[in-house]
C-alpha cells in the first residue's frame, strides 16, 4: 500500500477514485460537479504524484511548474492537444490518454450527425414541435444522399476507420487522407488513400479524425474551403481548430457547401453567431464519448494508467 496522491480535477466517474483508493492512494476529486479555474488548477497540483485532467484543462508549463512531484499526467481523453507534452516529457513526467473503448461511441456519434444534417433530423423535429407538420409533402425538408455517395476521411486511425467500417453499410465510396497507409482498412473498406488537397474536391462527406498539433490546426481555412465540391458536408467530431470557424461559417453562408454537423469548436465552448443561425448545422456539446459504459470505461483507464506506471514504471496507454 502506498500513499500516492492522485488530483483529479472535475467529477468523473466514481470507479476512478474507486481504483485508487483500493489501492491505499489519497484522491481529490471535487464532490460536485463543475469546472476548475487555472487557478484553482495550480492550487490543487501542489503535492500530487498523478493528475487526471480533462480536455478543457490546459496542462501548461505554469500548471507542470507548481506541481514538483509530479509523475504521470493521464488524460481523460483520447485527444490530449491540452497538454504541453513536450515540456512534460523533458520533465520526465508520463502522459496517457484513454484510446479504444472510446472508439465506437465516437464514429457513432459521427455518423448521427452526417444522417442527421444529411436528411435535416433537427429541423424535422423542430418543425414538428412547432406543430407545423400538416401532412406529407413533396417538397417537404428534401435533403442529400448518403448511399452511393464519396466519403472523406481526414485522419484514419481507430475512430476514422470505424466510422469507413459503418460507411460500408450505407454502400458508400471511401478516400481518405493520413500520414501513414492503412493497408487492411483499403482491403476491407475498397478505401483509396489520397492527399487532403484531393480528398476535399472528390468528397460529398468529409469527416475529420486527425489530432490536433500545429500541422493540423486550420487544416481548413479560408484558402481551401472553397476547393471542397460544391455541396459537401464536413462533419468534425475530433477538435474545432482544426477548421477555421470563420471560414466555415461564410461557406455555409454562400451556400457553397451543403451543411455541418459539429461536436466541437475552434472556441470551444463558444460557438460563432453566424453558426448559430444557420438552420443546415447541426450543433453538439462535444459529446462524442458520452455514452454511460465509454465515459466509465474511460475513468478506469485513467486510474489504471496511474497505477501501473506509479506502482511498475509502466503505462497501459503512453501517448510517447
Ligand atoms: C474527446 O474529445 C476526447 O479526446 O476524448
Ligand atoms: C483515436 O483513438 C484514433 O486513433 O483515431
Amino acid at each position: 500500500m502506498s500513499t500516492f496522491k492522485v488530483c483529479i480535477t472535475r467529477k468523473i466517474p466514481e470507479i476512478a477514485a474507486q481504483l485508487l483508493t483500493a489501492r491505499g492512494y489519497t484522491v481529490d476529486m471535487p464532490a460536485e460537479d463543475g469546472e476548475l479555474s487555472h487557478e484553482q488548477l495550480i492550487t490543487r497540483v501542489a503535492g500530487v504524484h498523478a493528475l487526471i485532467p480533462l480536455l478543457s484543462d490546459t496542462i501548461d508549463r505554469e500548471v507542470i511548474d507548481n506541481a514538483s512531484g509530479l509523475k504521470i499526467i493521464a488524460n481523460y481523453a483520447v485527444g490530449f492537444n491540452n497538454i504541453d507534452v513536450a515540456y512534460a516529457r523533458s520533465k520526465n513526467i508520463m502522459v496517457t490518454n484513454t484510446p479504444e473503448v472510446l472508439t465506437d461511441a465516437t464514429a457513432d456519434l459521427t455518423w448521427a450527425l452526417l444522417l442527421g444534417v444529411a436528411r435535416r433530423i433537427v429541423e424535422g423535429d423542430h418543425f414538428c414541435r412547432e406543430g407545423r407538420f400538416s401532412g406529407w409533402g413533396p417538397l417537404l425538408l428534401l435533403g442529400g444522399d448518403v448511399a452511393g455517395k464519396t466519403l472523406g476521411i481526414i485522419g484514419a486511425g481507430r475512430i476514422g476507420q470505424a466510422v469507413g467500417y459503418r460507411a460500408r453499410g450505407f454502400r458508400m465510396n471511401i478516400l481518405y487522407s493520413d500520414p501513414q497507409a492503412r493497408l487492411q482498412f483499403e482491403k476491407e473498406c475498397a478505401a483509396n488513400r489520397v492527399s487532403t488537397e484531393e480528398l476535399l474536391t472528390q468528397s460529398d462527406y468529409i469527416t475529420f479524425h486527425c489530432p490536433l498539433n500545429e500541422q493540423t490546426r486550420h487544416l481548413i481555412n479560408a484558402q481551401n474551403i472553397f476547393s471542397i465540391k460544391k455541396g459537401a458536408y464536413l462533419i468534425n467530431t475530433a477538435r474545432g481548430p482544426l477548421i477555421e470557424q470563420q471560414a466555415l461559417a461564410k461557406a455555409l453562408q454562400d451556400g457553397h457547401l451543403g451543411g455541418a454537423g459539429l461536436d466541437v469548436y475552434e472556441f470551444e465552448p463558444r460557438i460563432t453567431d453566424a453558426l448559430l443561425e444557420l438552420s443546415n448545422v447541426v450543433l453538439l456539446p462535444h459529446i462524442g464519448s458520452a455514452t454511460l459504459k465509454t465515459r466509465s470505461d474511460m475513468a478506469r483507464i485513467a486510474a489504471q494508467n496511474v497505477i501501473n506506471f506509479l506502482e511498475k514504471g509502466q503505462a497501459l496507454t503512453p501517448v510517447y
